[in-house]
Parts: C-alpha cells; structure tokens; sequence
C-alpha cells in the first residue's frame, strides 16, 4: 500500500479492504466500489479501467487472478419490477435479497479485456473468460468461456491433476 493510501485512510478518505490484499497490482484508473465488501487475493493483478462494484453482496478475488483492460464485476442490480417509481429513486433499503448476490473468482483465472461478469457469479479455478465475454451464471473451473453456449475444457482431466500437482510442488506455501 503507497503512504498516500495509508494517510487517506487514516484521514478516513478510503476505505481499506475488507481483507489484506498483498503483492497485489491495481493499474491506473480503477473504480473500486464497497472495498469494505471486497477481498482480492495475492499476487492478482487487476488492469487498467477496471470497475469492481461489490454492493451489499460481497466481492471475492483469489490468488493470480489477472483482469485484462475495461473489466466490470457487479455483485448487484437495480430492482426493476417496482411500479410507479423511477428506478434511479428505488432506495438500496427497497432492493430484494435477490438483487444483490456474491461473485467469486477463484484462484489463477484470466478475465479478458471488457469481459463483464454479473451477480451471482463463480468462476472456477483455472479459467478464462473470453475477450467481450458477459458472464451471467457460474463457469466451471479449467475451462475456457466464450459465452454460456460456448464453454470449452480448457485442460484434460489428466492435465488438471498434473498441473495441480506441479503448482503444489512448486508453490507449496499455497496450498497450506
Ligand atoms: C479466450 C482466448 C484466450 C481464447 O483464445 P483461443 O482459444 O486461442 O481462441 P481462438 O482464436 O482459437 O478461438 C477459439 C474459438 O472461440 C471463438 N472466440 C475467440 N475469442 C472469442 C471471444 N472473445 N468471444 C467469443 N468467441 C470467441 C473463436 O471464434 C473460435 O471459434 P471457432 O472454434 O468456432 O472458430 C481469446 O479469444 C481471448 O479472448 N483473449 C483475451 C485477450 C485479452 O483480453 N487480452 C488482454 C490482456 S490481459
């Protein structure tokens, strides 16, 4: 963390992550939105122009994770099944329980540039997200999501235990 965070911190200016976030990059011109329900793992490295909003339902990052550029992650919705109301009016009292739902990204996942990953969401171990792609319901771990008609295994079943293996020969403190 840079001394300008912690003094806005201290000042009451920014508000720390819920959990420590360690050797972690964050690229120019993030929008870091309810950081105090937002963890994001280490060695992750989020890209220029993200917009990571987690509301009144949480927001879970793990270990290298990379985002490509102009990534968005919301872990809510506006209510739109209010009559009578302007929507821009609907309070976050007024929201449902199910408007606002956890979005996981699991350990070592790829997301590409402007993909766009909804509430609700986990995406497994392993994983890519396509370039554009928008993610409405969880992606298994260890393949690659082009859109939810098109997922594809990204390892063998026999390559995910290999490469498993070798990440915990080679990373042993991980996988304490
Ligand atoms: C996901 C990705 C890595 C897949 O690479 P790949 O498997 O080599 O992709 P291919 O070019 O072989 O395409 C495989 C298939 O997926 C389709 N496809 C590829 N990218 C796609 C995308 N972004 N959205 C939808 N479909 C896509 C291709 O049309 C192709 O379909 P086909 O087999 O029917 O012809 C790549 O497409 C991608 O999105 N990269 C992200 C790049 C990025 O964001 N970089 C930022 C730096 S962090």
């Amino acid at each position: 963390m840079s001394l300008k965070e912690k003094i806005m911190i201290k000042l009451g200016l920014l508000t720390p992550f819920k959990y420590k976030a360690e050797d972690v990059v964050i690229r120019r011109n993030v929008s870091l939105q309810g950081r105090e329900n937002m963890s994001i793992g280490t060695k992750t490295y989020i890209g220029e122009n993200n917009v990571l909003y987690a509301g009144k339902a949480p927001l879970t990052i793990g270990n290298y994770v990379m985002t490509g550029p102009n990534v968005t992650i919301i872990t809510g919705d506006h209510r739109i099944d209010l009559v009578g109301e302007y929507m821009r009016n609907v309070t976050n009292e007024m929201k449902m329980p199910e408007n606002d739902r956890p979005v996981v990204i699991e350990d070592d996942v790829w997301i590409g540039a402007g993909a766009i990953i909804l509430k609700g969401v986990t995406i497994g171990r392993g994983s890519v997200i396509s370039a554009g792609a928008i993610v409405r319901k969880d992606v298994p771990p260890y393949t690659i999501f082009y859109s939810h008609e098109n997922i594809r295994p990204r390892f063998t079943p026999r390559q995910i235990e290999e490469h498993e293996k070798m990440l915990k020969d080679k990373y042993p403190e991980d996988f304490n």
